[in-house]
């Protein structure tokens, strides 16, 4: 089987105050085959946004060898770029659901396919679609910062799924979730990894851990 992630024996501690230092995980070794849906499971503070930060390429801070698509992440780094994976190959979608507080969600959503330069007539179709994936047609046009909790992390989800990205990766992605939403959002991956799309999760709701094919426990 074809590993898209692979980590080996790696090892991460925080600073934290006058030279102490935090160590989260030490000598943490997995394989994320392509299209497994992946749960990373653990009670809060075990290190699973630890974890996920490494792997979407937002944390350098750490030892070990990290591989995506059988690439070194170094060599990757000196050819493409971080902001290429960001934007072309994972969507990351991270505990904080930020939005850009001034535009509309339509616009929150629209905007990785701006950046890609993608025709008018294209976005309008898929923010149309996402949004009726996501159930936030109603909230098209309210402002980021007017929103719920909940509402926030669906237009997140919504924003980072339109990328067709080939691994994403969510972070608690039902945390702010009631179960309607909670069951739409899992039918809504369980789709995309029908279609071949890699997903990485990290939870402790025992109902998301049970619709993926590989566990690793925190
Ligand atoms: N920026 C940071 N600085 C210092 N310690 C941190 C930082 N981020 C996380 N930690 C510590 O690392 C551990 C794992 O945290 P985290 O990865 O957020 O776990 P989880 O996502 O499973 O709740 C916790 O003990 C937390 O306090
Ligand atoms: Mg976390």
């Amino acid at each position: 089987m074809y590993n898209v992630i692979e980590l080996k024996n790696i090892c991460k501690k925080y600073k934290v105050s006058e030279g102490k230092e935090v160590e989260v995980f030490d000598g943490l070794s997995l394989d994320i085959h392509e299209a497994d849906m992946f749960g990373i499971y653990g009670e809060s503070g075990s290190g699973k946004t630890s974890l996920l930060n490494i792997i979407g390429l937002m944390d350098k801070c750490y030892t070990g060898e990290y591989k995506i698509c059988e690439k070194k992440v170094s060599e990757i780094l000196k050819d493409k770029g971080v902001a290429y994976y960001r934007n072309m190959k994972f969507g990351y979608v991270d505990q904080n659901y930020y939005l850009i507080p001034k535009l509309n969600v339509y616009d929150n959503i629209a905007l990785p396919l701006m950046i890609r330069r993608k025709e008018k007539r294209i976005i309008n179709s898929k923010v149309e679609e996402m949004s009726e994936k996501m159930r936030i047609k109603d909230i098209l046009y309210k402002q980021g910062d007017e929103l719920s909790g909940g509402q926030r992390q669906r237009v997140c989800l919504a924003r980072e799924l339109i990328k067709e990205p080939d691994i994403f990766i969510a972070d608690e992605p039902t945390s702010a979730l009631d179960y309607k939403n909670k069951d739409n959002l899992l039918m809504t991956l369980n789709e995309i990894n029908d279609e071949g799309k890699t997903i990485i999760i990290a939870t402790h709701d025992e109902n998301v851990i049970k619709c993926c094919n590989e566990v690793f426990e925190m």
